[in-house]
């Protein structure tokens, strides 16, 4: 089929790299014109373990072209996929002017019978709006469809998830584009839940803000350990074994964040307070993510701080892993940048590093008492503490003599729990983790 993406991101290029390997002619839109020459050019503008080999593949294949023209992308597609971005309003709810635009730009271009698929992450009644703005725009109700095709993957992990989804679930009034739109899916052998618009439209809202829910709960269930002798990944062996609860999404840390799941809690719960049936759940669920960095923040001052008002002057820092999660360069509400700024609000001095996320990490964190450093072992040069921000896999791997041997004093907070206690402890460190008393060695 003749497909196009409207917004080339994390979600754009993914589904469109593997719509084009799925044997589709696939244009990819966007307004940025510098994303769109580097794509055409060869390159691949974020950090997505496996997409750039798709993108070679398929360019190379002519199946995927790319374009900052949405008025020849549409032209020649049937289905028109749009994956811009719906970020926070100010108001808390969602900011649905990128699909506004995005809209109008393939009203403005219909001339013949198109599906048009909402695949961003959109509040329950988008799919009315996005009708509502093409036919104001001209374009009789006959000329298109739209569906709610809602996006599951995680970065990190996205070409894998787009190959091997859990679930595809199409929501539209036309049962006739609901059926084309599974058609595309077909090659992957996926469970398809067909359904109504609005009801597609809150399943992603409902899943992102469940998996919130589950991180938030064993975080709170963690503060329960810190102040007793029990041991989170213990009790989390144990939880996490009642098949009716599964050890997914029950890894104690610092917290959610991300580009998806703060947004999404937020906006569900705008739209449950809009709507009369507030989900008071997710105002403590917000709470107690909140309050996640503080406390990280106040074990290391307790543990490095002297009683003044810049408890951690003249203390170096090393800080490893800055973006919000492994395998990706994303930095939208990664932990690192309140953990940075609150770190350097009391007077510390920071060392990070981070294995791909560095250049994106600069622009929002900035230079003001940070270096950036090359590895971690450059990041925990006179440092009086390694903090594990991010879970990064060569993190696991560090020659932890070689660590010791480049700090002042031997103490790692664990933001992540990767590693073991005894490992560290019998290494010669003093020892943080999430849900767990320190252990000296
Ligand atoms: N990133 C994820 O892991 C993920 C997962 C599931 C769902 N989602 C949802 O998918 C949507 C997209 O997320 P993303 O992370 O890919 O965002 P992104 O910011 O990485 O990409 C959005 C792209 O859209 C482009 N764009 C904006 N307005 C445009 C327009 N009018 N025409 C053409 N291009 C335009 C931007 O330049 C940008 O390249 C969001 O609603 C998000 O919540 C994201």
């Amino acid at each position: 089929m003749n497909i196009c993406v409207i917004g080339c991101g994390y979600v754009g290029l993914v589904t469109g790299a593997v719509f084009a390997d799925l044997g589709n002619e696939v244009i990819g839109v966007d307004i940025d014109q510098s994303r769109v020459d580097t794509l055409n050019t060869g390159g691949c503008p974020i950090h997505e373990p496996r997409l750039p080999e798709l993108l070679e593949r398929n360019r190379q294949e002519g199946r995927l072209k790319f374009t900052t023209s949405i008025h020849e992308a549409v032209s020649k597609s049937e289905i028109i996929f749009i994956c811009v971005g719906t970020p926070p309003a100010e108001d808390g709810g969602t900011d649905l002017s990128e699909v506004e635009a995005a809209a109008i730009g393939i009203a403005r271009a219909i001339q013949d019978y198109k599906i048009i698929v909402n695949k961003s992450t959109v509040p329950v009644g988008t799919g009315d709006f996005v009708q509502e703005v093409i036919e104001r725009n001209g374009v009789t109700s006959t000329d298109f469809d739209v569906v709610c095709n809602p996006e599951f993957m995680r970065e990190g992990q996205a070409v894998r998830d787009t190959l091997q989804p859990d679930r595809i679930v199409i929501g539209s009034s036309s049962e006739k584009a609901a059926k084309t739109v599974q058609l595309l899916y077909q090659a992957l052998n996926t469970p398809c839940i067909i359904t109504d618009t609005q009801s597609a439209e809150l399943i992603k809202y409902a899943s992102n803000a469940f998996l919130a829910t589950k991180i938030t709960f064993i975080n709170a269930v963690a503060n329960l350990c810190e102040e007793t002798q029990a041991d989170i990944r213990e009790v989390v062996k144990g939880v996490g074994a009642d098949s009716r609860i599964g050890h997914a999404f029950l890894g104690a840390g610092l917290g959610y964040g991300g580009s998806c799941f703060p947004k999404d809690v937020d906006a569900l719960l705008h739209a449950s307070r809009r709507l009369g049936a507030e989900m008071t759940i997710l105002e403590a669920v917000r709470a107690e993510n909140d309050s996640r960095v503080p406390r990280f923040v106040q074990r290391i001052i307790e543990r490095l701080g002297t009683k003044s008002k810049l408890p951690l002057k003249g203390k170096t820092i090393g800080v490893l892993g800055l973006s919000f999660k492994p395998d990706t360069d994303d930095m939208r509400e990664a932990k690192s940048i309140e953990i940075c700024h609150a770190l350097r609000e009391a007077g510390a001095r920071l060392r990070a590093y981070d294995p791909i996320a560095t250049a994106n990490a600069r622009r929002i964190i900035g230079d003001e008492d940070i270096e950036y450093c090359k590895s971690p072992y450059e990041a925990a040069k006179g440092a009086s503490g390694i903090i594990i921000v991010t879970e990064w896999r060569e993190f696991i791997q560090l020659n932890l003599n070689r660590l010791k041997s480049e700090m002042m004093e031997p103490v790692i907070f664990d933001g992540r729990n990767i590693y073991s206690s005894e490992q560290v402890r019998d290494a010669g460190f003093e020892y943080f983790s999430i849900g767990k008393t320190s252990l000296k060695p």
